[in-house]
């Protein structure tokens, strides 16, 4: 049996669902089927609440690490059904896994990077090699072991006639600048949704703000949103990497105390605060010819990000992955099965002007099938 097919499995700092797509890339990037498992509240919350230090975390992080090792290979198995594909027809899993610890190193400090969805398990149950544990290598070799999709990106999305920017709004934001030619750059922007989705399940008990509706029932303030764009972090110059971990309930907060303001007045200087941030990042790479701006993620959904991003530029086009003929929900689980291949095939994955590596590496772990 010929082994056309490789798996993408991708959980973001969202917390909300296992995204899965079944690829073919011997035609391209041709998706064959998809699937999105949502967690249950009660997992979304314990992954949330293992990003931040807290009582009995080993224990804790081992169980969600079975747990989700479980999930993720029930997940391809409901896909490969759905797609009417036998197991053996896959040569492989590329397993992002869930994040609950990302800390780049400092100065100070050494980085590290933790996914849990125990590799073992999705190996075993399903009967195919599994690859896992994508960050690692790249930290050890000095990088931030994120973003990883830019090389997928650089592969798939790469123009000759104008500079693109690939924007992936999850939970963090991450871009990925293609000039035409010279070297390919990507970097954390900071907060993608995840400020906008704390804020409005604190005030209204909803997962995220559904096209930034309630966002814009409010107005942006100025002053709060000033003082958000002064955290050291969006001056800080690439290489760099964040995560919920640090952009969060308690940071916001920290900076909120001073202003008397309206639950949706925040939610609107959030969404700002996440266009903003994009835009700037996006002006200092300083392209000179015409560049194109193309957004994935689940923010991409979000009307009234994608508008006042476009307001933001005004001498970009802003769109969707859609115009380059991908679906904006399948990118990165796209690029977890595409980083899969190229450690199959010995190739490397990270690209080392982006994570900061000392050099391109062949990340992962391979758990044979
Ligand atoms: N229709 C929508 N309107 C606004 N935001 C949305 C919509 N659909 C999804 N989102 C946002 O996208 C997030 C999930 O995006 P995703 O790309 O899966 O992020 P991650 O990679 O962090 O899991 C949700 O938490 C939500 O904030
Ligand atoms: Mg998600």
């Amino acid at each position: 049996m010929m082994k056309r097919y490789y798996v993408g499995l991708m959980s973001g700092t969202s917390a909300d669902a296992i995204d899965a797509v079944l690829v073919d890339f011997s035609t391209g990037t041709a998706i064959k089927q998809t699937l999105s498992h949502p967690y249950s509240q009660q997992i979304s919350r314990e992954i949330r609440a293992l990003a931040r230090p807290g009582t009995n975390e080993i224990e804790r992080a081992l169980s969600l690490d079975v747990l989700l090792g479980e999930l993720f290979a029930d997940t391809v198995q409901k896909l490969l059904h759905l797609a009417g594909v036998a197991a053996n027809e896959v040569a492989a899993i590329g397993s992002h896994g869930q994040t609950i610890r990302h800390r780049p190193a400092t100065i100070n400090t050494a980085g590290f990077s933790w996914q849990v969805a125990d590799p073992n398990i999705i190996a075993e149950r399903t009967g195919i090699t599994t690859i896992a544990d994508f960050r690692r290598r790249d930290i050890a070799a000095g990088g931030q072991g994120a973003p990883l999709v830019p090389a997928f990106h650089q592969s798939v999305f790469q123009s000759a006639e104008r500079h693109r920017v690939i924007v992936n709004i999850g939970g963090i934001a991450n871009l990925t600048w293609l000039p035409i030619e010279g070297t390919v750059v990507g970097f954390d922007t900071g907060p993608g949704n995840t400020l906008m989705d704390a804020w409005i399940q604190q005030h209204q008990q909803r997962a995220y703000d559904a096209e930034g509706a309630w966002a814009i029932s409010g107005k942006v303030n100025q002053p709060l949103l000033a003082e958000l764009l002064a955290d050291p972090f969006f001056m800080l110059p690439f290489p760099k990497s964040t995560g919920p971990e640090y952009f969060n309930l308690a940071w916001l907060e920290h900076k909120i105390h001073q202003h008397l303001l309206n639950p949706e007045d925040v939610q609107a200087t959030l969404l700002a605060l996440t266009s903003h941030s994009i835009a700037q990042a996006i002006t200092t790479l300083a392209p000179s010819g015409p560049t194109d701006v193309f957004v994935c993620g689940g923010g991409s959904k979000n009307h009234a990000l994608m508008k006042s991003l476009q307001r933001q530029l005004p001498d970009f086009s802003v769109s969707s992955t859609t115009m380059l003929g991908v679906d904006p929900m399948w990118v990165e689980a796209l690029a977890f099965a595409w980083l899969a291949k190229q450690t199959m095939e010995s190739k490397t994955g990270n690209l080392a002007a982006v994570t900061g590596a000392k050099g391109a590496r062949v990340l992962g772990g391979i758990y044979p099938g």
